[in-house]
C-alpha cells in the first residue's frame, strides 16, 4: 500500500473535537487525506486543524455545528457545498449515550440522542451518497458500538440506535455492490474517551483498565476499512465477547448485557444533569 493512499481525497469527520473522532482524523491525515472536521467545540477543532496541517501538510477545513439540532446536519452539508468541497470519505462518528433507565431519562436527552446518533448520521449518509455513486467511488465509515449486538438495559436507546447504525450500514454496503461506493461499520467496545462521563457513568479502576485507547480503535478501524471489510469489532476481548454473546439465548441477553455493562461502573450510578 502506498504511504499516503488517501492523498488528494477529502474526508469529512463528525465528532472530531475529541475521542475516537479526533484520532480518526489524525489517522486519515497521516494517510494523506484532506479533511473537513466538525463538532460543536470550535476551539478544539481549530487546535486539531493546526496540528494536522503542521504534521501532515494536508488541507483542513473546520465547520462548527450542532448536529443534534433540526437544521445542524443540513447546514453542515450546505457549508461543504458552498466551499466547493467534494467528500470522498464520510465518517459518521459523532454520538453519545445516556446511562439511565429509559423512563427516568429526560425526553430532551432521548430526543437529542436520536437526532445525533440516528438522524444526523442518516441525513449525511443520504446527502453525500448520491455524489459518490455518480462519481463511481467513495466510502462511508459509520461508528456503531459493540452494544449494537444485543439489547442493553440502562443503555436501551443508545444500544437500539447503534443496532440501527449497524443494520443500515450492512444493508447499504450490499445495496451499493458494484457502484464503487463502500460502507464500513466499526463497533468498538469500551474506549477511553469522554463518552462514559458524558453518558453519566463513573468507571471503577478495573473498568477503566478494560478500555481500549481511542488511538488503537481509530488505527485499526481505518486499516480494516481500507482492506475492504464491511463490519469490524476492534479488540480481541470484544471479538470474544461477541462470539460468547451468540451462545447466550436471546431471552437472556438483556440480563447478560446489564451485568456485563454494570461490572466496571461505580455504584450508585450517577444520573445525567
Ligand atoms: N467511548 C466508547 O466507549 C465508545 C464505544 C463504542 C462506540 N462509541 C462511539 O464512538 C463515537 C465517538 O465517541 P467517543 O467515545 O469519541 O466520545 P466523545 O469523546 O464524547 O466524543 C464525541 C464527539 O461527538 C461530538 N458531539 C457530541 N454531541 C454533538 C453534537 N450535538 N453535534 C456535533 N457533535 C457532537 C463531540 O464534540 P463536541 O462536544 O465538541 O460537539 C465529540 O467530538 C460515538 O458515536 C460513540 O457512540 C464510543
Amino acid at each position: 500500500m502506498p504511504s499516503r493512499p488517501l492523498a488528494a481525497q477529502t474526508a469529512l469527520v463528525t465528532g472530531a473535537s475529541g475521542g475516537i473522532g479526533a484520532d480518526l482524523a489524525r489517522e486519515l491525515a497521516a494517510l494523506g487525506a484532506n479533511l473537513v472536521i466538525t463538532a460543536r467545540s470550535a476551539d478544539k477543532l481549530a487546535a486539531l486543524a493546526d496540528e494536522l496541517r503542521a504534521k501532515h501538510a494536508v488541507t483542513v477545513t473546520v465547520v462548527a455545528a450542532d448536529l443534534a439540532t433540526r437544521e445542524g446536519p443540513a447546514t453542515l452539508a450546505a457549508e461543504v457545498d458552498r466551499q466547493g468541497l467534494v467528500i470522498d470519505l464520510l465518517v459518521n462518528n459523532a454520538g453519545f449515550g445516556t446511562w439511565s433507565a429509559f423512563a427516568d431519562t429526560p425526553w430532551h436527552d432521548v430526543e437529542r440522542l436520536i437526532d445525533l446518533d440516528l438522524r444526523a448520521l442518516t441525513f449525511l449518509t443520504h446527502y453525500f451518497i448520491g455524489g459518490m455513486k455518480a462519481r463511481g467511488r467513495g466510502r462511508i465509515m459509520n461508528v456503531a458500538s459493540f452494544l449494537a449486538y444485543a439489547p442493553c438495559p440502562d443503555f436501551a436507546t443508545y444500544g437500539a440506535a447503534k443496532a440501527y447504525v449497524l443494520s443500515l450500514s450492512e444493508a447499504l454496503d450490499h445495496e451499493l455492490k458494484g457502484s464503487g461506493v463502500r460502507v464500513f461499520v466499526t463497533c468498538p467496545g469500551g474506549t477511553r474517551t469522554n463518552f462514559t462521563e458524558a453518558a453519566g457513568q463513573r468507571l471503577t479502576k478495573v473498568g477503566q483498565r478494560s478500555l481500549m485507547t481511542s488511538e488503537a480503535v481509530a488505527r485499526l478501524s481505518v486499516k480494516k476499512m481500507l482492506r475492504g471489510r464491511r463490519t469490524y469489532i476492534p479488540g480481541w476481548m470484544n471479538v470474544l465477547s461477541g462470539l460468547f454473546l451468540r451462545l447466550v439465548p436471546r431471552t437472556f441477553r438483556p440480563a447478560f448485557m446489564r451485568t456485563a455493562m454494570g461490572a466496571g461502573v461505580e455504584k450508585p450510578k450517577l444520573g445525567r444533569a
